[in-house]
């Protein structure tokens, strides 16, 4: 029996849109116990399959694929941003306050920073003070605002590739100096050079080290014990440590995300944290992102300098979306993050079956998996040809996070199922024939 037929189940609230060939289907549904009349409300069920048109919205992921590989044809699977609609309190908000005339200088309302610390005690356990909390108008420019305040031209940063290519952009970029301290790759993961460490911070006294954390393009959510040390080896160095923490809402399989200030002592005197809700609940065009700092000594002068440039100026839908998300998005997320699992292992096992000579490592966190063509014996010109002309595959090529991704692409299966069925598909075909091309040769 169906919400609509069940006499003691009424459809409340039902929020369908048609446009462009697309439906959008949400039903919230109220429940009367048959019993004690005792009025519930029943789970949403959000639909992750629905395929969404996105041609024409200015999105990156879409309309700048001419501009990025040459060519349109393709099936984008690349820039980290997911398929799916989102969740629909969010738009309710935004469009809520866009029906006010006047759009006026705001501020962050204090429920806006309420919902930031309330999402972190229960979802991570992790407790912020409002003082440590500061706006920051992305996680890149919030990396981009630290390299700029605590290191000089020519100081060395460290960086740990296979990793996000802007961490070694931003800092190239403003004039400082990357230090390396590479992943040791373990077979079916990777693992952070602890003792490298020590040795890059001696040789070369960075002021500043970048953390990815969960760790992008692998997903690899880090220990406590190995964020603790990291913290001991930095501090020890004098080394600041900025985490990235954007896709610390994504663990998967009920695995806690683990942030770095909460790895004792020293992580809190030395870490930076950034985060946001944008990965998290698919609102990255909101462009709304915020930093703590536990130690007041490395925060006040910091944050002074924010205040006096207006970098820690809110943005009024950045704050409000923010806020809608972080209060009513739960049942969004975990129902989001149970559909990227189910899209993961779907891959993993499509490939296991179908193309011999490509792996997966499967992430811990995040939608974004890391495939290995290492055993196809091809460089990453024939890798990223196979994939664009032969596959019409949109994938971040591995060389871009570091020499060391040389072998790999990253694909984002943040997307419905049938479009990741119909890529693997065409993978699939385009690495065979390939593979029987090289064998006749
Ligand atoms: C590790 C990491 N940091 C930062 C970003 C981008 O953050 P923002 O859009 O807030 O600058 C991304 C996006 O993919 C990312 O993966």
């Amino acid at each position: 029996m169906d919400a609509r037929t069940n006499p003691c189940v009424s459809v409340h609230n039902f929020w369908a849109h048609s446009g462009a060939g697309m439906w959008r289907g949400i039903a919230e549904v109220v429940e009367k116990c048959y019993f004690c009349g005792k009025i519930s409300m029943a789970m949403t069920n959000y639909n992750f399959d629905n395929v969404i048109d996105r041609h024409g919205t200015a999105c990156v992921k879409i309309d700048r694929l001419d501009a990025v590989f040459g060519r349109h044809d393709l099936t984008p699977l690349w820039i980290a941003d997911l398929d799916f609609a989102v969740c629909p309190q969010i738009t309710e908000a935004l469009i809520e306050r866009l029906q006010h005339p006047v759009l006026g200088y705001s501020e962050a309302a204090d429920s806006y920073w309420q919902s930031i610390i309330d999402w972190n005690r229960r979802r991570h356990s992790f407790g912020i003070a409002k003082d440590e909390l500061c706006f920051i108008p992305g996680v890149v420019k919030g990396i981009a605002l630290a390299v700029n305040y605590f290191t000089e031209r020519g100081d060395a940063v460290v960086i740990q590739p296979p990793v996000y290519t802007p961490f070694r952009t931003v800092v190239e970029g403003n004039g400082r100096r990357v230090v390396e301290n590479p992943l040791i790759p373990t077979g079916d993961s990777y693992e952070m050079d602890l003792d490298g460490l020590r040795d890059v911070i001696a040789r070369e006294q960075p002021k500043l080290l970048i953390l990815c954390n969960p760790h992008n393009p692998i997903g690899i959510q880090w220990s406590e014990a190995t964020l603790a040390e990291l913290a001991r080896i930095c501090r020890e160095g004098g080394v600041t440590v900025v985490s990235d923490e954007i896709h610390g809402d994504l663990c998967l399989d009920g695995r806690p995300h683990i942030p770095f200030l909460a790895c004792g002592e020293d992580a809190r005197a030395v870490g930076i944290m950034l985060g946001a809700p944008s990965k998290t609940f698919n609102i990255p065009g909101l462009v709304s992102s915020w930093m703590v700092v536990k130690n007041p000594a490395l925060r006040d002068p910091f944050y002074k300098w924010m205040e006096v440039n207006e970098f820690n100026a809110p943005v009024m839908i950045s704050t409000i979306g923010a806020e809608a998300a972080y209060n009513n998005g739960e049942e969004w997320l975990d129902q989001m993050l149970a559909y990227v699992q189910s899209n993961i292992d779907f891959v993993d096992d499509y490939i296991r079956r179908n193309i011999p000579g490509l792996r997966i490592v499967r992430p811990q966190a995040s939608f974004l998996v890391w495939l290995d063509f290492r055993d196809l014996h091809m460089c990453q010109r024939e890798i990223m040809d196979l994939l664009l002309d032969k596959a019409h595959l949109a994938l971040n090529d591995g060389s871009m996070f570091g020499a060391q991704g040389e072998g790999f692409a990253r694909l984002n299966v943040g997307t419905p199922r049938c479009v990741l069925a119909h890529a693997l598909d065409s993978l699939r075909t385009a690495v065979c024939c390939n593979c029987n091309c090289t064998s006749n040769n």
